[in-house]
């Protein structure tokens, strides 16, 4: 693990007994619902909802991410919604490890960090670990008002980091998408976020 972006997750869960909403992302839910199950790993899972989500539509997870806190809270949540025996909970630094496929669906919604460059590395070993037929699903932050010092991807930059080879894959959302959400202080304002959807032939 490198030490400064386990340091600051574990501080960053520690801080709060609940940082998230408890509620699957929106476009999960919109681009996912309906799909037949299979397997599924989500990056950067944080404290599981979106796991917990796809367990409960059937499918067999993977929830991966840096923070052992993050993972006991997740573990603890997917006891409570009845769903534990279907997910694993595997603990991984992105920049020096991460879960083997193949998977039907792989997940990874906001692999922002402050602190490390993992976010494309990983991203590519997560298009690697994509079954054939199966869908490689990004969210990103693109837009968010209360960090206007960030510059974030656009979908087109996400696709191109992804580095995949046009041949194998279809391209099936490149999208930005605006949403209502709140800033740290509590105010509510519209953010925008990249959207890629990739099915590998
Ligand atoms: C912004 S949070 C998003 C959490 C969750 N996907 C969601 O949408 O609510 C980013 C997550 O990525 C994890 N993460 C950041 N850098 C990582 C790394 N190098 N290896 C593994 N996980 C990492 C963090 O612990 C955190 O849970």
């Amino acid at each position: 693990m490198t030490d400064d972006a386990q340091d600051f997750w574990e501080q960053f869960y520690g801080e709060r007994d609940q940082v998230w909403s408890g509620k699957p992302n929106v476009v999960l839910v919109e681009e996912i619902e309906g799909v037949e199950p299979s397997t599924a790993l989500d990056l950067g899972c944080g404290e599981g909802a979106d796991a917990i989500w796809l367990a409960g539509q059937g499918w067999r997870v993977t929830g991966a991410d840096i923070s052992r806190a993050a993972l006991e809270r997740a573990a603890a949540h997917a006891e409570e919604a009845g769903v534990a025996e279907r997910i694993t909970w595997a603990r991984h630094d992105f920049a020096r490890s991460m879960t083997n496929g193949p998977f039907g669906l792989v997940s990874a919604h906001f692999l922002h960090s402050p602190v490390d460059d993992a976010r494309d590395p990983a991203l590519r070993a997560a298009a690697a670990a994509v079954a054939s037929g199966g869908i490689l699903l990004v969210v990103s932050h693109e837009a968010v008002p209360w960090h206007p010092e960030v510059e974030f991807p656009t979908a087109h930059e996400v696709l191109d980091s992804l580095g995949i080879d046009p041949v194998e894959w279809d391209v099936e959302q490149l999208a930005s998408r605006p949403r209502r959400a709140k800033t740290p202080d509590g105010v509510e304002v519209e953010v925008s976020d990249s959207v890629v959807r990739l099915q590998r032939h």
